[in-house]
Formats: C-alpha cells, structure tokens, sequence
C-alpha cells in the first residue's frame, strides 16, 4: 500500500536533546513522508544547537535545514502548519502538552507514558494489536502512543506463540542498558560493576501494558494472566535483554512454535518503510542474543535496531523458556512512535495532506 502525497509532511520533535529525541532527528531526517522542521527542547537546552549537544555513539548527526532548538507553545505550532509532533517529553510534563496539541489538529505520536491508559485505548505496537486498533482521537487529531520499551519486546516475541500455549503465568526478568534513563544518564559510580535491581514503576508498566497489548486481562482480575516481572539496570550502554518464562496450558510440539515465529510477519504486505521484516527473528545460537552482538537487528536498513531477536528457546513443557533483546531506544523507543506513524497513514487513519 503506498502513501499519500509525495511532499513530505512537516513535524516537530519535542524534547529533541534527549536521547529519545536524538534517535528521532536519526530516523525523521531522511524519512520518505515526514519531514522534522522544528526541534523544541526543555528548558536546559533551548537556544542551543543539537549539533553541540550531540550523544549517539557511532551516529554522526544527519543534516538538518536547521538545528536550533527552541520553544513554542502548541497554539504556535499549529499556526505554523505542524502536521504532527514525535514527542519525547518526560513522563509527566508531557500530558497537557499533547492534549493540547491534539485539541488543536496536530496529530501526536508519543513515547511518554502519560496518555497510554487513556480511553478510548492508544496504545499501539502495530504487530501485536494493529489488527484491533481503532482510531484514538483527541480533539480534531489523533494520539498514539508507544509502550514501555521492555513491554514492547516482551509484546512482540510472545505475540506469535501465545495462542499456541493458552498461558497461566508469564515470568520475565530484565536486565536493562543505562540508556533506558535518558541523558546525563545516571552516576557512574552507582552503575559502574553493578546492577541496580530497581527501576521506579518498570515492573507496573511490564505487567499491566504487556497484558494490554497481549490481551490478557486486566491484571488481579479473575480470569486474567498475569505478567510477573523483575527489572534490574545493568552497565551495559544500549539494549534490553530478557529472560522469559511461559506457564503453559498446551503442549505443542517445539516444530510448532518455532514454525510460529518464523512465519510472523503481519505487516508484510502493508509497505511501512520503518517495519522490520521479519519482526522477530530468531537465534540458534547457544548463547545469543547479546547487546552487543545483535542490537541492530531488522531489515530492510532503515527497519535497523526494529526487530527483536529471540534465542535460548527452551521447551520443557509445561515451562517455554527463552531469552529477548530489544533496542530500548528504537524499537522501545523512538522507531516504535515513527512506525506508529507509518501505520496510521497507512490505515488511512490521518488527512491527507497537511
Ligand atoms: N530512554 C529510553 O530508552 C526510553 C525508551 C522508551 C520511552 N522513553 C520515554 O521517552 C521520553 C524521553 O526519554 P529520554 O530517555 O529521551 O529522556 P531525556 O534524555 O531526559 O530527554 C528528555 C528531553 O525532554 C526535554 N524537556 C523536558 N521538559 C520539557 C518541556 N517542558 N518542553 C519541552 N521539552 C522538555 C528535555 O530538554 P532539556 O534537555 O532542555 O531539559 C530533554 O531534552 C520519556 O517519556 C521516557 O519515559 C525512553
């Protein structure tokens, strides 16, 4: 299915020196439908040029028309002609801020957290639960938001073979890239040789976004499958991996399930220019997936660090046992809003035109 007009749509990034803004300067700068001409920041950053404040490793900074970073008010925004915002804004500041934007026709794809319980629902992960979606509207434009980055890895590696298994309990332990606190980032001395096993409300958002996502039931309820996390911070720059345990009511044979993840790929005839294909691929090695080894998995490139591998799969009924990694800034992160995009446009879900 192709998009749309062949100009691209003008966006703004909000929040565009952090971390996630920065992956999001990286993956709009040449996108094919978006074009990212306003870059605003907080309060720290403003009047600077992302160019001095630069951070990620191994990316030089794209050319941009301009790279100041500045600060406008959604009504300013929309005069402007924002077609819509990727918005990388903290938890918590970023509420009033994308409401307003929606209120005003500026259509919002979020990776904060503040709008993911709203109803009507606007959590999105396209492969997992696009074929549901609705078109969550917020005044004359529509919110999407991305989930927790552990809960998008842990939602894309099980979607595939969760019918094949009727679960009664998932277990998962993390252990999550210093990355995943944003920029400065946290004290070397607290990370440095160590693992911290505490990450403030990352358990929450595993179990009760993962179910949502998955289709589970609201988690404590009675016919619900619950999601039981562990989450650690471990000195390891970008990428989340995970330990995985499925209780399991059906004993598929092992073929089955192995058959299920490599025949995944749901979005494969709807010409997203961000979707991986396949959207999880799978290691035979003993002692795969590591961060360092397979961070940027997903084809075609611009689809880089979308996919997320799974490996050390393990199948002792009634107990699937296998291990994760997702890029907690890509496909967790900034790539998962860009897709959201992608999806909606293609859905038919925005105007055409600006
Ligand atoms: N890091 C990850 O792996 C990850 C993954 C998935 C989702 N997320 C979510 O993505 C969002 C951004 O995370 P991050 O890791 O990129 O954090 P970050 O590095 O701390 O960046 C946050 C950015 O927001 C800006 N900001 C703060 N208040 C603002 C305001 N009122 N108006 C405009 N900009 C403002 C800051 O600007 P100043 O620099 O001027 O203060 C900063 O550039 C958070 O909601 C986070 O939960 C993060």
């Amino acid at each position: 299915m192709a998009p749309l007009t062949s100009a691209r749509h003008p966006v703004a990034i909000l929040g565009a020196a952090g971390y996630i803004g920065q992956q999001f300067v990286r993956l709009l700068a040449d996108h094919p439908w978006f074009e990212p001409r306003w870059l605003l920041s907080g309060p720290r950053t403003t009047g600077r040029h992302l160019s001095e404040l630069w951070q990620l490793a191994g990316e030089r900074m794209p050319t941009l028309g301009d790279d100041l970073l500045r600060t406008m008010r959604p009504a300013a925004l929309a005069r402007a002609g924002a077609f819509a915002v990727f918005s990388a804004l903290p938890s918590g500041t970023a509420r009033d801020v994308e409401t307003e934007l929606g209120r005003r026709g500026v259509h919002v794809f979020s990776n904060a957290a503040d709008h993911r319980g709203d109803r009507p629902p606007t959590l999105l992960l396209p492969e997992v639960n696009g074929s549901e979606a609705r078109t969550p509207r917020r005044g004359r434009a529509w919110l999407l938001t991305n989930p927790n980055c552990t809960a998008t890895g842990l939602a894309l590696a099980l979607r595939p073979v969760l019918p094949l298994l009727e679960p009664r309990a998932i277990h998962v332990a993390s252990y999550q890239s210093l990355s995943g606190a944003g920029l400065p980032g946290l004290p070397s001395l607290a990370t440095h040789g160590n693992v911290i096993p505490f990450i403030e409300a990352e358990e929450e958002k595993v179990s009760s976004e993962g179910a949502r996502l998955l289709g589970l039931g609201r988690p404590g309820s009675a016919r619900s499958v619950p999601i039981l996390a562990h989450c650690a911070r471990v000195p390891v720059r970008e990428g989340h991996l995970e330990s995985v345990t499925v209780e399991a009511r059906r004993r598929p044979a092992l073929r089955s399930l192995l058959e299920a993840w490599r025949r995944f790929d749901p979005l494969a005839l709807d010409g997203l220019p961000s979707a991986p294909h396949p959207p999880v691929e799978l290691r035979p090695e003993v002692d795969r997936p590591q961060p360092v080894l397979d961070l940027w998995a997903g084809d075609p490139a611009r689809a880089r660090g979308m996919a997320v591998s799974v490996g050390r799969v393990r199948w002792t009924p009634p107990h699937l046992r296998f291990t994760l990694l997702v890029h907690n800034a890509v496909r967790g992160g900034a790539g998962g809003s860009v897709l959201n995009a992608e999806f909606a446009m293609v859905r038919g879900w925005l105007p055409l035109g600006a």
